[in-house]
């Protein structure tokens, strides 16, 4: 698969990794500019390529932000449509601001990703899981016990296309709904968010079937 990073921290980079060992092809970029990802394109082996977020927006048929969510405004919406979108960010609004709509729970944060791409179909995935267990847990135990990855789209071909990447990293897609429902149910402040759950616990939890 050919997938696009916006965001290099610990999340993006270690989507990276986890892309590059399972044989994706990947462009990754940051909001200094790709001459600032030599170390990481190193540590990558070269199965990476830094680029310009504009290039990792169109180089992706899957395409991943994660970023600090303040800044999902800055995202170019044009090169982004019609291809999914993974948002792996989360709101922190002492990171990130207080936006009214999210404090008074009117809306998602992904619902609002969704309005700026409006063109792209935005697929929640992610954001549940510390980067660092992220980078640990898939493959970790055996084909018939997974953690899983709590997964929430409006387009079912897109949460498909995620639910494939999933797998291919080593972890249980889980549906959780749509933007507006299943964002809710695996967001900061919620029983399933870093809980590191395997995927049967997880459906349990989220109130979904097999
Ligand atoms: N850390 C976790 O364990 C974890 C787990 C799940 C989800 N998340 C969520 O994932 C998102 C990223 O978290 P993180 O921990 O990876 O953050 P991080 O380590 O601080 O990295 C943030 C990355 O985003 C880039 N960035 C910031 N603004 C940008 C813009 N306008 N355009 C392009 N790139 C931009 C930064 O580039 P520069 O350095 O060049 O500014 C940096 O590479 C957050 O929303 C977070 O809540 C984090």
């Amino acid at each position: 698969m050919k997938i696009g990073l916006i965001g290099a921290g610990h999340i993006g980079s270690t989507l990276a990794h986890l892309c590059t060992a399972a044989g994706d092809d990947v462009v990754i970029a940051n909001s200094r500019g790709p001459e600032t990802l030599h170390e990481l394109e190193l540590d990558l082996d070269g199965h990476a390529r830094a680029g310009t977020v504009e290039q990792a927006a169109r180089f992706g048929d899957i395409v991943v932000v994660a970023v600090p969510f303040g800044h999902y405004q800055d995202l170019p919406a044009a090169p982004l449509d019609g291809k999914t979108v993974i948002d792996a960010c989360n709101y922190y609004p002492q990171r990130d601001g207080h936006v009214a709509d999210l404090d008074d729970d009117r809306v998602t944060s992904s619902e609002l990703m969704q309005r700026h791409l409006a063109g792209a179909h935005v697929v929640k995935a992610f954001n549940a899981m510390r980067w660092d267990h992220l980078r640990e847990y898939g493959h970790s135990s055996g084909a018939y016990l997974r953690y899983g990855i709590p997964v929430s789209a409006d387009d079912q071909d897109a949460k498909r296309q995620v639910f494939d990447l999933v797998e291919q990293l080593g972890y249980e897609p889980v549906d959780a709904g749509n933007l507006a429902e299943g964002g809710r149910k695996h967001q900061p402040g919620t029983q399933v968010y870093t809980a590191d759950l395997w995927a049967d616990d997880l459906r349990d939890r989220i109130g979904v079937e097999a």
